[in-house]
């Protein structure tokens, strides 16, 4: 090689860098701090900006007005590590949004407007490890299998929301939950609620607020109460129509009642001929007697 080649190597990367850098540009109302982040937390904007780098990995876009985000976002933007949305004015996520297969580690889309959790919602998104959606006040439908795939998820927020009940098939398929979220939400103690309770007595120990910091309105007077105060009996009336066991426990009760009730009619029956053959004895030694 020319020795002068040598010599000019740290020039040539400098300019290359420099030329890379200005080839990411940084949309124009936003920061970015380093190669891999853009910054347009608090930018008042309604929309995703255009022009963000497409092999951003940090996207902070949280405390703006952004009604939308286009369901490509996160073919389009495939090495994302984190993306904030909190604080923004979602309503909807358009189906399938999130739900390729994507690097996200960290979504937040908190303090939005949501108002449903759609099943499939995030698919395939198995590096998703803390998702945060409380503060949606509106947020009262979360689909059966909204949740299905986030097999490393550990932190689960879903506290401050809409939620009157829950069912805890959505909960189940989170084999790596450590933190669930639940509180602020307007539950109902009614019978749906039973098997959530259960569940959540069970796993108490991922709730930050403990049962004690979660609460339920009682159907009869709409009364708020922790859970740390009831128990499985205070859902006792539930039972009896709900599980396979009580079906069998009303089936087999209802044959021994049967049974005793046969019993208790051949027991009865024979003592009734027993005493009419008694009788007709006395009558016929009467009889006899007479002759
Ligand atoms: C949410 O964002 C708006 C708009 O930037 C801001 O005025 C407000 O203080 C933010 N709210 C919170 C709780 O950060
Ligand atoms: C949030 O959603 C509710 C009900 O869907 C709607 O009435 C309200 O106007 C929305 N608020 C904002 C700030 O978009």
């Amino acid at each position: 090689m020319l020795p002068w080649i040598n010599w000019l190597q740290p020039f040539l990367a400098l300019i290359s860098s420099t030329l890379l850098t200005q080839g990411q540009s940084c949309p124009s109302s936003c920061l970015c701090p380093d190669h891999h982040t853009v910054d347009c937390n608090g930018r008042g904007l309604t929309k995703v900006p255009e022009s963000i780098p497409l092999d951003v990995r940090r996207l902070l876009l949280s405390n703006n007005w952004i009604t939308w985000i286009s369901s490509d976002f996160l073919v389009l933007y495939s090495d994302l590590v984190y993306l904030d949305l909190r604080n923004n004015s979602l309503s909807m996520l358009e189906p399938g949004t999130l739900s390729t297969t994507s690097r996200l580690v960290f979504l937040d889309l908190g303090s939005n407007n949501l108002t449903e959790i759609p099943s499939g919602t995030f698919g395939d998104s198995r590096s998703l490890i803390k998702l945060r959606m409380g503060n949606n006040p509106y947020l009262s439908m979360v689909g059966r299998d909204a949740f299905t795939g986030l097999t490393s998820l550990r932190e689960l927020e879903l506290e401050k929301n809409g939620l009157k009940e829950l069912d805890v098939i959505v909960l189940e398929p989170l084999p790596s939950l450590r933190i669930l979220r639940l509180e602020g939400n307007p539950w109902l103690c009614n019978c749906q609620f039973a098997k959530l309770f259960a569940w959540l007595t069970k796993n108490r120990h991922k709730l930050p607020t403990g049962m004690e910091g979660i609460e339920c309105s009682l159907p009869l007077n709409g009364n708020h109460v922790p859970l740390s105060l009831l128990s499985d009996d205070s859902f006792r009336e539930c039972r009896g129509i709900l599980t396979l066991t009580d079906y069998l426990i009303v089936i087999f009760s209802g044959i021994s009642v049967s049974v005793a009730a046969i019993i208790a009619s051949f027991f009865l029956a024979s003592t009734v001929h027993c005493f009419q053959r008694l009788s007709k004895g006395s009558k016929g030694d009467e009889e006899e007697g007479n002759d």
